[in-house]
């Protein structure tokens, strides 16, 4: 497999269990401020990055390279409210998809077809990724400080479950 690609994808691996990290921890922190329903959320959207960093890992090995792993940088443990975690994660979301077009940049400069086509995949995900992650934030801010405004919006975020995709299937 192409060096500098090999390199990039093993650092992108890095960076989603990175993002898996950050959703953990903001899961962390609504649990233990009693939102369980923005917990789930997190937990859900935590999972997917693992998702997310198992293609590269996959793709890495499909390609006959090899997985590297790297330590995985620290994240704040705590945010001042729920609007700020998704403020935090909306702008998270704009950093992963400035990677991504980094990388499709790289995958076309190298002329690696395969590369091309696999980022494609996370070139709609990151659409969609900041686009959730923003609609909360409107939603949030809608909120504003009513208790009961952000005890019915803990309750839909709730619902969301997370459903392993099956193989070639897009995450959930
Ligand atoms: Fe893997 Fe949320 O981007």
């Amino acid at each position: 497999m192409n060096e500098k690609i090999e390199k990039a994808f093993n650092d992108q691996i890095n960076a989603e269990l990175h993002s898996a990290y950050l959703y953990l921890s903001m899961a962390a922190d609504f649990d233990g401020k009693s939102l369980g329903g923005f917990a789930g959320w997190m937990r859900a959207q935590a999972q997917e990055e693992v998702i997310h960093a198992m293609k590269f890992y996959d793709f890495i090995n499909d390609r006959g390279g090899k997985v590297k792993l790297q330590p995985i940088k620290e994240v704040p443990t705590e945010w001042k409210s729920p609007l700020e975690a998704f403020k935090a994660a909306y702008d998270h979301e704009c950093y992963i998809s400035g990677r991504i077009n980094d990388l499709m940049k790289l995958a076309r400069d190298e002329n690696d077809n395969p590369a091309i086509n696999f980022l494609d995949w996370f070139v709609n995900e990151q659409v969609e990724e900041e686009a959730t992650a923003d609609e909360k934030v409107q939603e949030l801010k809608l909120v504003g400080d009513s208790g009961p405004g952000l005890f019915m919006m803990d309750r839909e975020m709730g619902q969301r479950v997370f459903t392993p995709p099956a193989d070639g299937e897009e995450g959930a």
